[in-house]
């Protein structure tokens, strides 16, 4: 997944396009690009890396044109090098694209023998050929477009111009999002609203399959068969200020402390605080009737959901099917009559997580969505969007996403509780007050970072750290591990403590480090049991808890004190220690903790 953009401007376009790809480098960061038009000439300016050294090249070898397309890149097809990165371009077509030609050994062997020469290792790279191909053979820019777009397989969204024409860009969107930017004598194409934010709030969304023509005065948007369509403008919300880190050192330390906040921002969206009660959307399924719940999604936002499996179905009694993404999608999964499917997605365009959407909406399921970016691709294709009101997350990590899920989720499990008969008023009420308590324990977790910091040493030395725990806390292991492996690069893994025994327990000695998350439930002891086993073989332990440890008959290395808090909300509040692990040994190793090796904020592609 990458991010794209294209400007049809009256001014240089050059600066407005890296001001562009600064707000999708979210979407990848292994390097950048940007081709214009100068003097009827194609001219481009790339670089390995981060956006920032694509600026230097800019500062030193500007590019004028009134008319141009950018690309930050992650890498799918090649290496991160500049050789591969994007726009690909022959002397009469640019193009960058966002997703993966999945036939493009084919269609790279056809062009080759017809005389091609190809210059990088991407996919990408036959779209600018193919086009130029057919112009070769005598068509316009516009139906050479057509006809190489119907040859391409896969997932993609393009933008494209062409040497001598600088009042034309084509945009073409195949399973990637794509929208178009609506200016004032001016024309946009952009991944997303908010990469188009500063230029225009008017925005028109291509559906799958569709195509675009623009001009600076005009603009033809056609669907798969060629017919031309309508899409509506909207107004985006999208803000046109980058968010900024504020006093903090990185983003991912802002949007740790923000939780607090923007918690009791989403809890407010699903709870009547004066009656102390879950004030639920309607989300076009009488709640009582639903006898089992999907829910589905990729990474955090998986954990997200596998905690909810936990609530729903102790509180509500409701079987909850649960897989990640791109398992649900392919195993041919029976889905019941009128069923829930739960998808849950910070960004909303995860490819995986899509994909599996569209799979069991055409298996008859009631969608709803737990989403961060409202005007996402998964909100859009949803029955029901349930927000959480975490504001835009930056850090590639999600840490204020997951609490922001899990909130609502909670919300999702109590509204199914009370409709299926499964909890008082009275509890209702307990459980709500103890969700409304959790932004004050957040907030008193992290006043105290000097912990976090001390451990940090200890944890940079470890090869590998084992996360455990059990029931709702196994999630939470999960996430732990996953948190602190992205951004540290420690290999760490969570297993639920009770499996152990059955394999992981060979890993253990006194070189590794194993977290343990127990707050005092009824599966405390267990937990303890397990702990012993560890301890019994020289394991160092990392108690998260608030149990003294005294009390579990094993030494530790360290305890994270933890307030007690009532079980429903663990999930929540023992997600925050996790987060700040991981956060303070990455900081201590040096990484780049913000857009870690590899990563993209946004997933786009399968
Ligand atoms: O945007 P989504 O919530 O759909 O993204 C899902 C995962 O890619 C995401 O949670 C990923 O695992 C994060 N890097 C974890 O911190």
């Amino acid at each position: 997944m990458c991010g794209i953009v294209g400007i049809l401007g009256t001014k240089p376009v050059a600066l407005d396009l890296v001001d562009a790809l600064r707000r999708l480098e979210y979407r990848g960061y292994d390097s950048a690009g940007i081709a214009t038009i100068e003097g009827g000439l194609l001219q481009r300016r790339r670089a390995e890396g981060k956006l920032r050294n694509l600026s230097d090249r800019l500062s030193t070898e500007p590019l004028a044109g009134l008319v141009g397309i950018g690309h930050t890149r992650w890498a799918t097809h090649g290496k991160p090098t500049e050789r591969n990165a994007h726009p690909h371009m022959t002397e009469k077509v640019s193009v960058v694209h966002n997703g993966i030609i999945e036939n493009f050994r084919e269609l790279k062997e056809e062009l080759t023998r017809a005389g091609a020469v190809f210059a990088s290792d991407t996919d990408t790279e036959v779209v600018a050929h193919l086009i130029t191909h057919e112009m070769k053979k005598g068509a316009d820019p516009i139906a050479a477009t057509k006809a190489a777009l119907a040859r391409l397989k896969g997932a993609f969204a393009l933008a494209i111009i062409f040497a001598g024409h600088d009042n034309l860009m084509i945009g073409a969107r195949e399973g990637s999002p794509l929208a178009i930017g609506h200016g004032d004598g001016e024309m946009f194409l952009g991944s997303d609203a908010i990469a188009l934010a500063p230029f225009t709030s008017q925005i028109t969304y291509l559906d799958e399959g569709d195509w675009v023509v623009l001009t600076r005065g005009s603009l033809d948007i056609r669907d798969r068969q060629g017919r031309r369509v309508d899409r509506p403008m909207i107004t985006s919300q999208a803000s046109g200020f980058l968010v900024d880190k504020g006093n903090h050192r990185h983003f991912m330390l802002k949007e740790i402390h923000e939780q607090p906040e923007v918690i009791s921002h989403t809890l407010t969206n699903y709870i009547d605080m004066s009656e102390g009660r879950v004030n639920f959307p309607d989300i076009g399924l009488e709640l009582a009737k639903i006898t089992r719940v999907t829910i589905s999604a990729c990474g955090t936002a998986y954990y997200a959901g596998l905690v909810a499996k936990y609530w729903i179905e102790k509180y509500a009694r409701v079987p909850v099917e649960i897989d990640v993404a791109s398992e649900l999608r392919y195993r041919e999964a029976p889905l019941p009559e009128g069923g829930l499917a739960v998808f849950v997605s910070q960004s909303g365009e995860t490819a995986d997580t899509l994909a599996t959407l569209r799979y069991c909406k055409a298996n008859g399921q009631r969608i709803a969505s737990v989403v961060n970016v409202r005007t996402s691709t998964i909100a859009r294709e949803s029955h029901a969007v349930l927000p959480t009101l975490a504001g835009p997350e930056i850090g590639v990590a999600s840490t204020k996403a997951f609490t922001c899920q899990l909130s609502t989720l909670a919300c999702l499990a109590l509204a199914l509780a009370r409709a299926k008969g499964q909890i008082s008023d009275d509890k209702e009420r307990e459980l709500v007050r103890a969700l409304t308590e959790v932004p004050r324990h957040i907030s008193s977790l992290l006043r105290d970072e000097r912990r976090y910091e001390e451990l940090a040493h200890y944890l940079s030395k470890a090869r590998d750290v084992l996360y455990l725990g059990r029931g709702i806390s196994y999630p939470i292991a999960l996430e732990g591990a996953l948190k602190l492996k992205e951004i540290s690069y420690i290999h760490a893994e969570g297993y639920a403590a009770g499996e152990l025994k059955h394999g992981p327990i060979a890993l253990i000695d006194e070189n590794v480090p194993v977290v343990v998350v127990a707050p005092e439930d009824e599966l405390f002891d267990k937990t303890v049991s397990n702990m012993q086993e560890v301890h019994a073989r020289g394991g160092q332990i990392i108690l998260v808890s608030n149990v003294e440890p005294d009390a579990t008959g094993c030494s530790v290395v360290a305890h994270l004190r933890m307030p007690a808090v009532h079980p429903f909300v663990v999930p929540l509040i023992y997600a925050i220690p996790m987060q700040l692990m991981a956060y303070h040994t990455a900081t201590f190793m040096g990484t780049d903790v913000d857009q870690p090796r590899n990563l993209a904020k946004s997933v786009t592609v399968e």
